[in-house]
Formats: C-alpha cells, structure tokens, sequence
C-alpha cells in the first residue's frame, strides 16, 4: 500500500498526518504500508516513523549521486531517509517531461542505493481508446528495467491508468485486473515467472474506502497506490485496512 501525497501538506500539515497515521495503522499486520509524503518533510517523517511498522518513500529523485543539479535530490542521498523510490509517475512524465531513458537511470540508481523502487506505468484515455494499452504498458515498463539482468525483489510495479488518476473514475475491476495482468505477463516474459509471481504489482487511480475491497480481491492486484485519499488518515486506514482483510498485500 502507498500513499503518494503529491505536493500537498504544510510541514504542520504534514507532521499531524503522519501522527494519525501512526495512531490508526502502526502495527497492522497483513500489509507493507508506505506513505510518500513531499520532500521537505521526509526528514520529519522519518523521525515521527522511527520504530513504527509505517514505512516512508519519496516521491521522485534523480539518478546522479551529486553535483551541479540545482534543485534536485538524490537517491543516494535519500538513502538511510527513506526505504522506497515513486520512479516514472505519470505525473513526472507528463509535467516535468520524463523520458522512458529517465526513468530506468532512476530505476538503476535506486536499487544502486539500496533503496525500493516502485514503477509507475499507465496509458493515457487516448491510448486506450486506440487499443495501445498493452503496447505502451509493454514499453514503458521494459524501458525502465533496460538495464537490468534480473528483477530485484525490491521492484515493485503501479499500474496506474493516467484517466483515472485524480479523475474520481477508477478503472473497472476487470481493466484493473487486465492491466495489472500485463504486467505480470511482461515482467514473465523479461525475468521468468518466478520474478513475476514475486513482483508486486499495484492499482493506481481514484482507489478510495468505497472501491478498495473490490480491487483487493482481484487476483493479479496485490495492493494499491493511493493519491486524494491518502491525504485523509482515516480513508488511507480503511483502504489498508481491505487490503489485509483481503490477503492482497
Ligand atoms: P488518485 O488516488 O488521487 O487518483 O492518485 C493516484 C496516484 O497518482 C497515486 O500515485
């Protein structure tokens, strides 16, 4: 389960989230929990988490160790911050025009600097309705592990369909579990069905308390990443909370 705050919360804000959290989730069993909130606030979080079973990820970095990259942080500086990497949100691709090539240099340097890194892929409604769903899933998930010879147990993959991010308009149980299923399919037939059948594999996209059940159950979704509702402790506990009920996470 991940919770991707996006770039919300002041550092008040912020730290009496993580404070409701801990009061409704520390200690759950059935579920990896990991919450993402925006950088500035990770050093608090860690702090706040420290000793908890809450895990804390962050929500970009870059793939260079140091130097003269003005704004930027790094995932090896993030290291001994954070346990988990967001790579390739289609946020990131979107807005701040990541390429397919940016995400595997992000995806190396994470597993580089003994971090986990969560991939995010996802179609456009234009891709869809153009039946490229499987294809763009297919490329942009084999770009981004280019380079590696196998799949770390540490990657975990979000299916997140870029029309339903945000939208209020999650993606049917059965598109869900298709796109979910494709990338089980392309992670077997790049690293073999062991790593696939290790792999994570997450629903992204309007996943609130009222769907999380649903898509717990399906059997390719082993969990889900979370944006809107990841901001309200106690929706993010109740989606948690169907997700160890249902043996998904
Ligand atoms: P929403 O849950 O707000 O649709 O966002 C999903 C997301 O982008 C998580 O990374």
């Amino acid at each position: 389960m991940g919770g991707n705050w996006k770039m919300n919360t002041t550092r008040a804000e912020a730290r009496s989230l993580v404070g409701e959290l801990l009061a409704e989730l520390d200690g759950l069993r059935g579920v990896d929990i990991v919450i993402l909130p925006p950088a500035p606030w990770l050093a608090d979080a860690h702090d706040l988490l420290a000793g908890s079973t809450l895990r804390l990820g962050a929500q970009h970095a870059h793939w260079e160790r140091a130097g003269a990259y003005t704004g930027a942080v790094s995932a090896h500086q993030l290291a001994g911050v954070v346990d988990h990497v967001l790579v390739g949100h289609s946020e990131r691709r979107r807005l701040f025009h990541e390429s397919d090539g940016a995400t595997a240099r992000l995806l190396s340097a994470t597993l580089e600097a003994g971090l986990s890194p969560l991939l995010a892929v996802g179609e456009t409604a234009g891709e869809r309705e153009a039946s490229e769903t499987g294809a763009v899933l297919r490329r942009q998930l084999l770009a981004a592990v280019e380079g590696l010879e196998r799949l770390d147990g540490r990657v975990a993959v979000a299916y997140e369909p870029v029309w339903a991010i945000g939208s209020g308009e999650s993606a049917t149980p059965s598109q869900a579990e298709e796109g979910c299923s494709i990338v089980r399919r392309v992670v077997a037939e790049r690293f073999g069905p062991e790593a696939a059948a290790r792999c994570r594999v997450l629903y992204g996209g309007s996943v609130s308390a009222a769907n999380a059940a649903e898509l717990a159950l399906l059997p390719s979704v082993d969990g889900a990443l979370v944006g809107g509702a990841s901001l309200r402790a106690a929706e993010f506990a109740a989606i948690c909370r169907a997700l160890a009920a249902s043996g998904a996470g």
